[in-house]
Parts: C-alpha cells; structure tokens; sequence
C-alpha cells in the first residue's frame, strides 16, 4: 500500500522549524512567490520502503505576479509539486518556500487558492451554497461573503446555474465551480492542477482567459497541465518535467523561439510582388525563402466558427474560413 504520509522514521525537515517566517531572513525577495530548494519526493510503501522518486532534486523560483507552469506527460511529478508547495505532502529532502513560509507550514495557505485534479465538491449543494460554505470556513464576514460570492460566479459564468444542485452540472461547469471554489478566499496565489483537464476548445478557451485576468487582476498563478497548447497560450514562464527530473526551465517565448529564421508578415501583398521580395532577399543573403499564408491554429478556427454560429444560426458554406483570416502574407 502506498501512502503519502511521511515515513515512520521522521524526516529531517520536522526538526528543522516549520513555519518560520523567512522575513527575518536577510536574503527574503518578497518578490519570489515560490522558492525550491533540491525539492525531492519519494514515495514509500506502507513498511516505508523506497517506492517511486516522484520528484528529483527540484530547484526553481516563481516570481510574484507571473502564470508559471509546470509541464510533463503522466506521471511526471507535477500535481507531486504541488501538494509539495501546499504542505499537503512532506519532501523526502530539500524544501520549498512559499509566500515567505516553508510550505510545510499549512497556515500559509490561507492565502492560497487550490484548484484539485479532481475536485471533491458536495453535490447537493448548488453553486451558491458551495461557495457560501467555503466562504465561512475560511471565517469571510456574511457580507463580504456575499458579495464573493456572487463575483465568482460571474467570473467564471455560471450565473444561469448558480441555484441548480452540483450533481446536475458538467465537466466544465464542475470545472468552473472548482476554479471559483480555489478563488473565495481572494488568494495571492493560485495553483491549479491540470485545470483545462476534461473541458471541450470553449471550456478551454473560457478557462484560459479567466485564468489570464487572474494574472490581470496581480495574482501569482502556477498552473500544472500535459497539454502543450494550454501552457502555450497562458503560461509566461514554464519548466519542463519528465520522470520527476527538470529538463528545461524558461520563458515560453524565448524557449520557442526558432533562432536563425526571420519572419515578415504583411497584409495585402499581391501574389505579383512575391517573386520580387524572393530575390530582395535572396540578395541579402537569405536562404530557404518561402512565401506563403500564415497559418491560424485549429483552435482559433474552431472558436470563430462557433462564435458565428452563435451570432448566425443555420449552416455554414464549408471552406468559408479559406476565404477570411488570415489575409496577410508571411515570409520566413
Ligand atoms: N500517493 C502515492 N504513492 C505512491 N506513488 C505515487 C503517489 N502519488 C503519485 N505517485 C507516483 O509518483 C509519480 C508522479 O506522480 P504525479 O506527481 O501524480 O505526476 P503527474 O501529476 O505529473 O501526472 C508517478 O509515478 C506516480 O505513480
Ligand atoms: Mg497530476
């Protein structure tokens, strides 16, 4: 049986002093949300045998008001990461600060939203009450409570399902109430397991966006996920894990960046002028010229013909996309 329960002998990080706040310390940033020092995870059998290193050595730093996150395929020790940070799991060895605290100090997480895998919500209760419950364990006065209350639900759109029981709801909308549910306590930091998991391209698109106006809004967000378009499209920063080791860290943009390749794009090129930038650029030297469309992604096709459909119902004349977006030409 496995367990996720220190092992019998104590670790060494219960004699050192949980909970210590690090603004005595004279290297404390309170600009670094998140600090992990040689943060290791293995997990033990129930005799206390070493079972699985979910987690090897990992070192990284989150600074406050950035989306961080957290990619791998399965199993690769992301949602390990942020039990971590919450305290909700002890490390086998390193440590992590978070907010200035050691995360194995659970009062810090007061000011800290969670956002589960799988959220574990009462469903009898409607959206309302769930929040309201909530609200009152983290001991938010009845008024302020309220009006949280209805914000959130307006945040994440589910003011037409507010008074309608959780058992009824769908992925998405369980999705939704989870994400509001992490937010009632107005939290600083946010940290959502794989929270686009189980939601079609408008849950997604929906999901994402509201996960950018938390970053809008000041909050610091680290976000775990296996699917690369959703760290893509949000993520400012990210580490790449597999098989608990850290294999790249950076910003997302300058890791995606294809260095040696230039690209132009403009709109209403004729097809005429193509041949003549060719050897424009064939002239300073460039190679490999191609001069072509631009691509959009599936995603931003997908949602453009949904939001029409929404403004026109009826059927749409196949190959319609062709002829609209993307107009501008694009040399590489
Ligand atoms: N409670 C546990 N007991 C034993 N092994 C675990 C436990 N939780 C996770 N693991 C193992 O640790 C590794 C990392 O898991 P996890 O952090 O859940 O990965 P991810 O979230 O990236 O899918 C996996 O091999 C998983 O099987
Ligand atoms: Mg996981």
């Amino acid at each position: 049986m496995a367990t996720d329960t220190p092992a019998p002998s104590p670790p060494s990080e219960s004699t050192q002093t949980p909970g210590r706040l690090e603004q005595s310390n004279p290297d404390y940033d309170p600009n670094v949300v998140i600090e992990a020092q040689n943060l290791t995870k293995i997990y033990r059998d129930f005799w206390g045998r070493q079972k699985v290193r979910a987690l090897n050595a990992l070192d990284l730093e989150v600074r406050k008001g950035e989306i961080f996150g957290l990619l791998g395929p399965n199993g690769s020790g992301k949602s390990t990461t942020i039990k971590l940070m919450l305290g909700l799991l002890f490390p086998t060895s390193g440590r992590a600060i978070v907010l200035g605290q050691n995360a194995t100090d659970v009062a810090k997480n007061e000011r800290i939203g969670y956002l589960p895998e799988e959220s574990y919500l009462y469903k009898f209760l409607n959206a309302e009450e769930t929040l309201d419950f909530y609200g009152r364990l983290f001991d938010i006065p009845a008024k302020v409570r309220k009006e949280r209350v209805q914000e959130l639900i307006q945040l994440v759109g589910l003011e037409k399902a507010k008074r309608r029981q959780l058992r009824e709801y769908s992925k998405g909308m369980t999705r939704r109430i989870g994400l509001a549910q992490a937010l009632i306590n107005d939290p600083e930091l946010i940290l959502l397991d794989e929270p686009t998991s189980g939601l079609d391209p408008l849950g997604t698109r929906d999901m994402k966006d509201m996960i950018l106006k938390l970053r809008d809004q000041g909050k610091t967000v680290v976000m775990c996920s296996h699917l690369l378009a959703d760290v893509e499209d949000v993520c400012d920063r990210i580490a790449i894990l597999f098989q608990g080791d850290l294999k790249e860290m950076g910003r997302v943009d300058s890791l995606l960046k294809v260095s040696g390749e230039t690209q132009i794009t403009a709109e209403n090129i004729p097809e005429s002028a193509h041949e003549e930038i060719r050897q424009l650029i064939a002239k300073h030297g460039g190679q490999n010229v191609v001069v072509d469309n631009p691509r959009t992604t599936l995603e931003d096709l997908f949602l453009n013909i949904v939001r029409e459909s929404e403004d026109r119902p009826g059927m749409r004349p196949a190959g319609a996309a062709a002829e609209k977006k993307p107009s501008s030409d694009q040399t590489h």
